[in-house]
């Protein structure tokens, strides 16, 4: 069982972040303007507008917006995918979890999962492989991992490894590992390749053949729409092929992705998380928004395990849009096994019966009965009973979004404007 989470955030974590930022950085330890403009410099690189992810290597005030502000951003996205493995009992059962973070970076994803992890009863030690190309960041993951542990008062080992994310790499690790996961690094290994899917493809192959039986990978990638959608094809790529690994989530079936069939849409999801005062006021000084943040993911099981097992007898949808404007009706864009791609109730359906519909979000699981089809609209009768299943992290213990709540640049020249509230949304 998960015990209920609080804030991701708490003083001590930004207290730990100064002090390995004043310890490792020295000059580049930044304040203020410097660091806001480093915070910005990082996130024109991220999306590719001006210089790239590979050009921030050993730059020392880029390594510092990442510690002071990427770092804390992030960290709590991996607790979405890890509840829905929980909810449907498909966290590997281990009292200490083998985890390998593949493009570990400063560790965010491996400090988000350690704090999910030792929410679990049973779990007594985590122990990370982390591999990263960068020394510097890995050096910074090493001591923010032993200065977590003693934070926490929890047995968190976290061992680095500086390698490129090839076959060589997977031949030095130490399987088999609970947990594989893939924080942002897909996107920067695809920028090398001419074919991203299929390499994407062959990569999560390779590195789920390192899973225990019961184990789990999960690739978090930015909620940009290129490399959103780059792996919405890897997924069905990898849902047509016979497994392991088998895709586990976002999905609730095992079709054609409905997000891929319009070049303006992909799927992402959006924790409803406001940031504490420190990391929203950098966020505004970079020209970022300040609240909810955003990613895309998939998850990818070595057993046949799906999140559909949430309840598999009844009809369970996936919202996967924002609330979509019109006038005497609430619609979102919905994902789910039947060929519908919308739900909607008029205003004057609405009921107590149905009432979840009113309060969701991007990411929520629904659970619909009594609905009508009408071509592809799940239409909501007063009769109707829709739940709210507590399956996606989006519960990590919040405040609600605000309404234009994403992590994205104020200006953002790259991206088309949002269509039928499935986008946009950047790092
Ligand atoms: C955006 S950062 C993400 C870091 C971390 N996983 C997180 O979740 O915040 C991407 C990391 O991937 C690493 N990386 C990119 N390409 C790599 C490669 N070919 N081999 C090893 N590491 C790589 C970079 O050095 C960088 O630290």
């Amino acid at each position: 069982m998960t015990r209920p989470r609080e804030s991701p955030w708490d003083e001590p974590l930004f207290e730990l972040i100064d002090s390995v930022s004043s310890k490792l950085l020295g000059s580049a330890d930044l304040r203020g303007n410097s660091l806001a403009s480093a915070v910005h410099r990082v996130s024109e690189a991220y999306l590719r507008q001006r210089g790239s992810p590979l050009e921030l290597r050993a730059d020392r005030e880029a390594l510092c917006a990442r510690l002071k502000f990427f770092l804390p951003r992030d960290l709590p996205k991996i607790g979405a995918p890890l509840a829905e493995l929980a909810a449907v009992s498909a966290f590997p059962r281990r009292s200490a979890l083998r985890v390998l973070d593949l493009g570990a970076g400063l560790g965010a994803t491996s400090l988000g999962l350690a704090e999910f992890a030792f929410t679990r009863a049973g779990v007594t030690r985590v122990e990370v492989d982390a591999v990263d190309c960068d020394p510097q960041a890995l050096a910074i993951a090493a001591e923010l991992g032993s200065g977590w542990a003693r934070l926490r008062g929890h047995d968190l080992r976290l061992r680095t490894r500086c390698a490129s994310l090839d076959a060589a790499a997977l031949s030095h690790a130490r399987p088999p590992y609970d947990l594989i996961v893939l924080g942002f690094v897909l996107n920067e290994l695809g920028d090398q390749q001419s074919d991203a899917v299929s390499h994407h493809c062959d990569w999560l192959r390779r590195c789920s053949e390192l899973l225990s039986a019961d184990g789990a990978l999960i690739a978090l990638e930015p909620a940009l729409r290129a490399q959103s959608r780059t792996l919405q094809e890897v997924r069905s790529r990898l849902a047509d092929s016979p497994g392991p690994p088998y895709v586990f989530a976002p999905c609730l079936h095992l079709g054609a992705c409905p997000l891929l069939a319009r070049e303006r849409d992909w799927c992402h999801q959006q924790l409803a998380l406001s940031f504490p005062a420190r990391l929203a006021s950098i966020a505004r000084d970079a020209g970022l928004r300040s609240a909810s943040p955003t990613f895309s993911y998939l998850t990818l099981h070595r057993a046949p395990r799906s999140l559909r097992e949430l309840d598999g007898g009844a009809r369970l949808q996936r919202i996967v849009s924002g609330a979509l404007p019109s006038k005497g009706k609430l619609e979102f864009l919905i994902c789910g096994e039947g060929s519908e791609q919308r739900i909607r109730r008029l205003d004057r359906h609405a009921s107590d019966e149905n009432q979840p519909l009113s309060d969701a979000r991007r990411g929520d699981v629904l659970r619909v009965t009594g609905s009508r089809t009408d071509a592809s609209v799940l239409q909501i009768t007063p009769q109707s009973r829709v739940e709210r299943l507590p399956a996606a992290g989006v519960d990590l213990g919040a405040a609600p979004p605000s309404a234009a709540g994403y992590d994205t640049p104020l200006q953002q020249p790259t991206e088309t404007p949002p269509q039928h509230g499935s986008g946009p949304d950047t790092r």
